[in-house]
């Protein structure tokens, strides 16, 4: 098929552009570059040994969209472009609801314009909010408790309403829960700007020595170890999700929300541990007080995953910690 992936160049973006350009999939990229970086279009066409088309715009840009869509044929589109952060989006709530719900529903105008109704969407596991059960399941109420994840939230509820008024289009929704890792060859991996939020760059940089040591947001909350617990998933377990959610798209119409993530909660104790078998040596660490808006521990019920996309993640934490440490050591050998 001929897909755009639109933050192709991203974290998520760039590990599934690898994964479908392997499946044979033509595979057409569009990026901001507001939270990426243009060698990374370099170290996909290494990997894939494909040209991918690439062309640097906003989703919000509708002209710009429009030409790609009909220019290069495009059969589906996956979306990940949009920002992510959960503090940022506390204190730039317009610039998130812009970027996040305004560039989707320029994206849908576009598409349903050049009758294109195939779309996967990047959504979250933020959209259910603090958990009245676990592991969240698909049916979980959906409550998010930061603008992030209401906007994401607000995506899929416009992409329910789209598939209900019009049953041409196909939509998956796919909720990720904590994607960490990079492709075994060591040239793409995640990369934010400035300094990481999340716990596995942070970690990265402080064993690079670019951060002196890791905080610890708490070490008190009712947990196995008293720190928080996450549902952490390899990115090429991910990216293979996002391929096996194409099949399902070819198969049916209408809207479909599903979690990608282990099922296996780990504490950040074990991450931190984890990750010290990889470097071989112990990392610096002060507990601090908890994060706000931080939730003790959340993780994924991945039956609907298994029964709807034959997919299961397959590499363990082990796994994600190595290839986060060799993508670490890959760009510091080169910035
Ligand atoms: C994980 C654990 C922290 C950093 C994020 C995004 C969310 C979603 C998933 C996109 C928590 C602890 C962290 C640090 C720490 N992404 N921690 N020291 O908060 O679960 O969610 O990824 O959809 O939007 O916000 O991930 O990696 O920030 O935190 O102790 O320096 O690590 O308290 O328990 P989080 P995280």
């Amino acid at each position: 098929m001929n897909i755009l992936l639109t933050g192709g160049l991203g974290f998520i973006g760039s590990h599934t552009a690898t994964v479908l350009a392997d499946y044979g999939h033509h595979v057409v990229i569009i990026d901001n570059l507001y939270n990426s970086q243009k060698e990374t279009l370099n170290s996909l066409r290494s990997i894939t040994g494909k040209v991918l088309p690439f062309y640097e715009g906003d989703v919000r840009d509708l002209p710009l969209l429009k030409r790609i869509l009909k220019e290069e044929q495009i059969e589906c589109v996956i979306h990940f472009a949009g920002l992510k952060s959960v503090a940022q989006s506390q204190t730039n709530p317009l610039e998130y609801f812009d970027n996040n719900v305004g560039g989707s529903i320029a994206l849908l105008e576009a598409m349903q314009a050049i009758n294109i109704k195939k779309l996967i969407f990047s959504s979250s596991a933020t959209v259910y909010g603090a958990p009245q059960y676990l592991p969240y399941d698909e049916a979980h109420p959906l409550q998010p408790i930061n603008v992030y994840g209401r906007t994401k939230l607000q995506v899929e509820e416009i992409l329910q309403d789209l598939s209900q008024s019009d049953d041409a289009w196909s939509i998956v929704c796919l909720r990720y829960f904590n994607p960490i890792g990079a492709h075994n060859c060591g040239l793409i991996g995640e990369r934010p700007q400035g300094i990481p939020n999340n716990l596995m760059p942070y970690l990265c940089q402080v064993a690079s020595g670019q951060l002196p040591h890791l905080n610890i947001f708490g070490d008190d909350y009712d947990t196995k170890d008293g720190t928080g617990e996450r549902d952490y998933i390899h990115v090429m377990d991910l990216a293979e999700g996002h391929a096996a959610a194409l099949a399902l798209m070819n198969r049916q119409t209408g809207f479909e929300a599903i979690n990608l993530g282990t099922g296996n909660p780990v504490s950040v104790y074990e991450l931190v541990h984890a990750f010290e078998r990889s470097i071989q040596r112990t990392i610096p660490r002060i507990v601090q007080k908890r994060r706000s808006g931080d939730l003790p521990i959340y993780y994924a019920k991945v039956d609907k995953a298994s029964r709807l996309l034959n997919w299961r993640a397959q590499r363990d934490l082990q796994a994600m910690c190595d290839s986060s440490w060799k993508y670490e050591q890959k760009i510091r050998a080169v910035l």
